[in-house]
């Protein structure tokens, strides 16, 4: 099993053993969550009178498990959940170091509960509330000073194990050490990314947010734009995802988003400029009502029909198709950054001046009421809504001075903060090779991350590339290389195949320590690049495909035999070709949350770059058998099946027990650079004894009567041959030695063939054409 890195701050968290109260969404997350990190945990929630008094806590631990989105990262992990009841095991508390509670969103409740807790718990117990919106002063008025000294927010974001935010906030009473314990547990051993906060409504996330939310949702509205029109805008090309306002309006629920507006409008003060954006739509509140509440209510602003994809009319409230909106702006703004959108002074320019400049200025005024600090606030919209950059970042890309000039000139009021940006260098700055953030008086501070977490995003600011390209460049730092993709969706094509090369040869010129591949996108790498291979194809150019495939292939042979050390750093998705380049590296370091595996088959192709044989080649050291293995391969690649956790991937040995991970995905590269010197290099790989015929046959006759039993479609069926033959060897005599050349050649020979055919053409354009549901 690859193995959980506790770095020195996790094994020394005098936190041991947890107890949950509340096994709903937010509870049985916490648990999970804990439980991933191998921690014990107690999920109680109320008793239930039925078969089982835990049943609550059960049903909250069996959502855990949930396919599409685990909560837990292994059946260990489970192992560690115990469920119960707050009738029965309500004394287990009193051997908890930290005491969750995540019940519903009501004071009484809340109060009546820590009166209980306090009663039995001494004064090294932590307590925290997940409230999102009662404040602390609320919560524990009434309580003890010695109780209060120990009670924090800890505001956890949903799905918790996914969302990196977590926001701790402290009250006027609680104790240092109490903050500073809960700070390296959760950024440590839970793997978030801690923004510490006041005790302010909507702490930061929820305040920045909701009011970006609502203020394009509103103005949308106001300026008689379409669902499509907005999100097309207010998404990819602003660095939010993809979903814009209407389709986040969808997933979240129309009644959830509305009640959370409500919620928040009813703690801000008077004088807040959300106020503008709260006010209830009436099309929405009557949506409510037919039941068109969004993705669980089958339609909302969007709804899939047989016939397509369908969107509200906001006039009259009727659905009519729509289709993928490219707007030429847009798709600038995506190319060529948010600064784009305010070129324009068409109705989408004006709309994307009006929700940027409102939403950008908004989160400035917030200072000094949050803090005197801007960071916290770009760290909350990056880790909890999953924005590309912070407020503050999309300033300086815009440039404050700008944003400060037109809204002069129409008379709007100008944060302080955003005024002193305007007359200084900006938000940030690169001081004497530190990153540096503008504080309230003016001064630029150098950054500072707890020991152990190095953001590349934040460090190549500091650093000069050696070599780039617009797909990939590569950097030293501490002596050593490291390789960064940057494409979309860190696709791969020989672009990125060059800076690795480069970055090779150059590292074992310049005797550095080694090679690390890694970056802080979203995603790893989601493969080759599908688009170069459409232009390869439709000009039947497949002399150009072989090349490439070549180059990629040699490209991962290099990685192995280069001299130095490589370390993959993994976070996000890393499959097809971007699985290839972690299958290539000697040694991974992957997040815990990392989706893995080689996903051609769903495409339409079998992996090119030495997936295969990798697969291969791990399996038959697993089980001695090439029979086996090759079945093995041959299923997992047929399946395009994907893990979801690096403890899965070592499972079906996609990675090796040797291979690492970690809970937090800002400390991969820092741990990456310090174990490149402990590294060994892979073994050269030797020539297999190959299954051969019998194999191949016992393949093809699974994979006719998976046709026949239209399990399978037949161009799958052309798939699962390629792949029968690259497993096996084809129609050759068992224990034919092939050598990893001849792997690659299969390979390569496969993937041309279904390259060449109809089928997979069609069903690459079809996927370039509906777009990626990816983002970096
Ligand atoms: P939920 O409604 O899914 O679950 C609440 C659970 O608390 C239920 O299982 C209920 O049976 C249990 N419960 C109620 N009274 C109890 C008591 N006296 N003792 C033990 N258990 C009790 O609620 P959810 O969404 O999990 O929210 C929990 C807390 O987290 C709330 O304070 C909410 O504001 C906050 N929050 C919710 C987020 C979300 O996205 N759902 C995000 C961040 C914070």
């Amino acid at each position: 099993m690859a193995k959980l890195i506790n770095n020195s701050l996790s094994a020394k968290s005098p936190i041991k053993k947890v107890a949950v109260i509340g096994a709903g969404t937010m509870g049985a997350g916490i648990a999970g969550q804990v439980a991933n990190a191998g921690v014990e945990v107690w999920l109680l929630d109320l008793p239930s009178s039925g078969d089982s008094v835990n049943a609550l806590a059960e049903r909250g631990f069996k959502r855990l498990k949930n396919l599409n989105s685990p909560g837990l990262m292994s059946n260990e992990a489970g192992q560690l959940i115990h469920c119960g009841n707050t009738e029965d095991d309500f004394a287990q508390l009193a051997n908890c170091d930290w005491i969750a509670e995540a019940v519903v969103e009501r004071l009484d409740v809340k109060q009546a509960l820590y009166q209980r807790i306090d009663a039995i718990t001494g004064p090294d117990t932590i307590v925290t509330s997940n409230t999102s919106t009662i404040p602390i002063s609320l919560l524990t008025k009434g309580m003890p000073q010695a109780f209060c000294e120990r009670f924090a927010i800890t505001h956890f974001f949903n799905p918790v194990r996914f969302m990196r935010l977590l926001e701790l906030v402290r009250g006027e009473h609680t104790r240092d050490d109490v903050i500073d314990t809960l700070d390296e547990f959760c950024e440590s051993n839970l793997g978030k990314g801690v923004v510490v906060c006041e005790d302010t409504p909507g702490f930061l996330g929820n305040r920045v947010g909701v009011f970006a939310i609502q203020c394009a949702l509103h103005t949308a509205f106001n300026m008689n734009l379409s669902p499509a029109e907005a999100d097309a805008l207010f998404g990819r090309p602003m660095g939010i995802p993809k979903t814009g306002v209407f389709g986040l309006y969808d997933l979240i629920g129309i009644d959830l988003m509305a009640d959370v507006a409500k919620s928040l409008q009813s703690i801000l003060p008077a004088g807040d400029e959300f106020h503008q954006y709260a006010q209830p739509i009436a099309l929405m509140t009557q949506m409510v009502v037919n039941g068109q509440t969004g993705n669980k209510g089958g339609q909302g602003f969007y709804r899939d029909t047989e016939s397509g994809k369908e969107v509200l009319n906001l006039a009259n409230g009727v659905y009519q198709p729509t289709s993928r909106l490219q707007l030429p702006l847009a798709q600038k703004a995506e190319a060529h950054g948010v600064a784009e959108l305010l070129d324009d002074d068409s109705a989408y320019g004006r709309f994307a001046w009006q929700v940027l400049s409102s939403t950008l200025n908004y989160a400035a005024s917030l200072i000094p009421e949050i803090g005197s600090n801007i960071l916290p606030i770009d760290d909350a919209m990056k880790l909890g809504y999953n924005w590309i950059y912070g407020p503050f970042e999309l300033l300086d890309q815009i440039g404050a001075q700008r944003v400060v000039e037109r809204m002069q000139q129409e008379d709007r009021e100008v944060a302080p903060m955003l005024l002193l940006a305007a007359k200084t260098q900006g938000f940030y700055q690169v001081i004497d090779e530190q990153l540096c953030s503008l504080d309230q008086c003016g001064d630029y501070v150098a950054i500072k991350r707890p020991s152990g977490v190095l953001r590349f995003s934040e460090l190549r600011q500091t650093l000069t590339p050696e070599y780039s390209n617009t797909k990939a460049s590569w950097f030293v730092h501490n002596n050593a290389a490291i390789v960064e993709f940057h494409s979309k969706a860190n696709a791969l094509d020989k672009d990125s195949m060059d800076v690795i090369r480069h970055a090779l040869e150059q590292a074992e010129k310049r005797q550095l320590r080694g090679v690390v591949l890694h970056n802080d996108a979203q995603h790893f790498s989601c493969g080759v690049n599908l688009t170069a291979f459409r232009g390869f194809f439709e000009t039947e150019n497949y002399t150009g495909i072989d090349h490439f495939l070549n180059y990629f292939q040699q490209t991962m042979h290099a990685i192995n035999t280069c001299p130095l050390p490589v370390i993959a750093a993994p976070a996000g998705m890393s499959i097809g070709g971007g699985f290839e380049v972690v299958l290539a590296a000697d040694h991974v370091i992957g997040h815990a949350n990392s989706v893995m595996g080689l996903v051609e088959a769903s495409v339409g192709v079998v992996p090119g770059g030495g997936g295969c044989k990798e697969y291969l080649y791990r399996w038959y050291e697993v089980l001695g058998d090439i029979k086996a293995a090759a079945w093995k391969a041959f299923m997992l690649v047929g399946y395009g099946w994907t893990a979801k956790s690096p403890i899965e991937a070592t499972e079906q040995a996609m990675l090796y027990p040797e291979d690492q991970y970690m809970m937090n995905r800002d400390r991969l590269l820092s741990e990456a650079l310090s174990q490149l010197d402990k590294v060994k290099k892979a073994k050269p790989r030797k020539p297999l004894p190959m299954a051969g015929e019998d194999t191949y046959r016992e393949m093809m006759d699974w994979l006719f009567e998976a046709e026949d039993q239209q399990k399978i479609t037949s161009h799958d069926v052309a798939v699962g041959s390629e792949l029968a033959r690259i497993f096996t060897g084809g129609k050759i005599k068992p224990n034919t030695m092939m050598s990893e050349q001849d792997l690659f050649d299969l390979e390569r020979e496969s993937f041309l063939r279904l390259a060449k055919s109809s089928a997979t053409q069609a069903r690459i354009v079809s996927m370039l054409d509906q777009g990626s549901p990816i983002r970096n």
